[in-house]
C-alpha cells in the first residue's frame, strides 16, 4: 500500500473507495456497501498512525486514557470479526485494532488494517516475557530487530550441524539461525548433578526465516526474512522516551526494586510459544541475544516489512520468563503496570511523532 500511497497521492482516497466499494460492491472483501461507505468515509480523513494491540488487558489503559479522544461521529466500525476504533492521541489520527492471541491473527488483523485502511505506519504495544535479567518488570522495550522463532527445521536423530537438511539444496531451509540442541538440557539420573552427555532423540531444531512477498516485488518469487528491522526514523524519535517517568508501584504499595525506564534493545523474538520456561529463556538469550520474547510482534513486524509500512514496537516486560526464584510468574501482581506502562509510552511516543 506504501507504494500505491506514493503513486497515487491524491487520487488514492478515490482509489480505495473504488477498490473497496467499486467492484462488485466490494463484496471480493466480503463488505457490505455500508460498511464500504464507512471506510470511504474514515480515509477522507487519514493517513492515520495503526496502532495494533494484542488483547482488552493491554488496549484498555488506552482507551481509558485521556489522552485518546475517539472520533465524535464514528468511534468505531466492525470489520470482518474485528473493530477499528477510530480517533485522535495529541494531533495524529489513529486506527486501534486489536489483534487477539498470537502470530496468525496477529498478522491478519495487520494486513486487514493496511489494505482496509489508509494507514502511514504501525505502533505495536504490549507486555512480554523478559529474556534480559539485567532488566525489570515494568521497563519498556524498544528493540531494532524482530524475529520469527517458530518456523523451525527440525532435524533427524543422528544428523548434526555437518548435515544438510531436507529440502536445503532447494533453497526451503538453511543451516544459519543456529540450533537448539535438545540434549544439552539432559538432566542425567534423577539424583544426578549436571547434564548427561547422552543424546536424546529429539536432536536439533534449526531456526528458519520466513518466506516474505514484498508488496513491490515479484508475486510467487520468495524473498526472506529472519531479523525485521524495526523503522529507522520511528527508532530515532524513540530515543527522546529515555527518561520518561513510569510507574513503578502496584496500588501505591507493592513497588519494584528501582523505577521503570523506556530502553532501547537490540533485539525481540516472537512465536506461538508461552514461554514460562528458564532453560529456554536462557537458550534464546545466549543464541539470540534477545530480551522480550512474545507471541505477536515478529507477525506485525513481517506484514509491515512486506507492505513497506514504517513500524515500531514498544513491549514492556511482564515477568523473567520462567521464573527467576521459587516464585511464581510475577505477571499476576505486575502485569497491570507494566500494561499501564506501555500505554505511557505510546502515548508519549505517538505526541513525539505529531509534533
Ligand atoms: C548436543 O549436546 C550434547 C550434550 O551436550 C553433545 O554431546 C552433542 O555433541 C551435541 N550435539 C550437537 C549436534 O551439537
Ligand atoms: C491491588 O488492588 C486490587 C484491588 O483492590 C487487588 O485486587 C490486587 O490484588 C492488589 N494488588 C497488589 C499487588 O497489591
Amino acid at each position: 500500500m506504501a507504494a500505491l500511497h506514493t503513486m497515487l497521492g491524491g487520487s488514492l482516497v478515490g482509489f480505495l473507495f473504488l477498490l473497496i466499494s467499486g467492484m462488485n460492491s466490494g463484496k471480493a472483501y466480503g463488505l457490505a456497501e455500508r460498511e464500504s461507505r464507512s471506510i470511504a468515509r474514515i480515509n477522507k480523513r487519514g493517513p492515520y498512525l495503526g496502532i495494533v494491540i494484542p488483547n482488552t488487558f493491554e488496549m484498555n489503559p488506552l482507551l481509558q486514557s485521556p489522552s485518546f479522544a475517539p472520533d465524535p461521529k464514528l468511534p468505531q466500525l466492525d470489520i470482518l470479526g474485528k473493530r477499528f476504533r477510530i480517533g485522535r492521541i495529541g494531533d495524529k489520527n489513529v486506527i486501534l485494532v486489536m489483534t487477539g492471541l498470537s502470530m496468525l491473527n496477529a498478522g491478519v488483523t495487520t494486513q486487514l488494517l493496511l489494505t482496509l485502511f489508509r494507514v502511514e505506519g504501525v505502533v505495536h504495544y504490549g507486555i512480554a516475557g523478559n529474556a534480559n535479567p539485567d532488566l525489570q518488570i515494568g521497563d519498556v522495550t524498544i528493540p531494532r530487530y524482530w524475529a520469527h522463532g517458530g518456523l523451525w527445521n527440525w532435524q533427524r536423530f543422528g544428523d548434526g550441524p555437518d548435515d544438510e537438511l531436507p529440502l536445503e539444496s532447494s533453497g526451503d531451509y538453511r543451516r544459519e539461525f543456529g540450533y537448539l540442541n535438545i540434549s544439552d538440557y539432559n538432566i542425567a539420573g534423577s539424583r544426578g548433578k549436571g547434564k548427561s552427555k547422552e543424546s536424546n532423540y529429539l536432536n536439533n531444531v534449526w531456526y528458519q526465516p520466513e518466506e516474505i512477498f514484498p508488496v513491490n516485488g515479484v508475486p510467487e518469487e520468495r524473498q526472506h526474512a529472519f531479523w525485521v528491522p524495526v523503522d529507522g526514523n520511528y527508532l530515532a524519535v524513540s530515543k527522546k522516551l529515555q527518561g520518561l517517568k513510569l510507574g513503578s508501584c502496584v496500588n501505591g504499595t507493592t513497588c519494584l526494586p528501582r523505577p521503570a525506564t523506556v530502553v532501547a534493545v537490540e533485539r525481540g523474538i516472537s512465536a506461538n510459544i508461552f514461554v514460562d520456561n528458564r532453560a529456554y529463556r536462557e537458550f534464546l538469550r545466549s543464541k539470540f541475544n534477545v530480551t522480550p520474547i512474545d507471541m505477536e510482534t515478529a507477525a506485525i513486524a513481517l506484514i509491515c516489512l512486506q507492505q513497506r509500512t514504517p513500524f515500531i514496537a514498544l513491549r514492556s516486560l511482564s515477568d523473567l520468563a520462567g521464573g527467576s526464584s521459587a516464585s511464581s510468574n510475577e505477571a499476576s501482581v505486575f502485569g497491570s503496570l507494566a500494561a499501564q506502562n506501555a500505554v505511557d509510552a505510546v502515548i508519549r511516543f505517538v505526541a513525539l511523532l505529531g509534533s
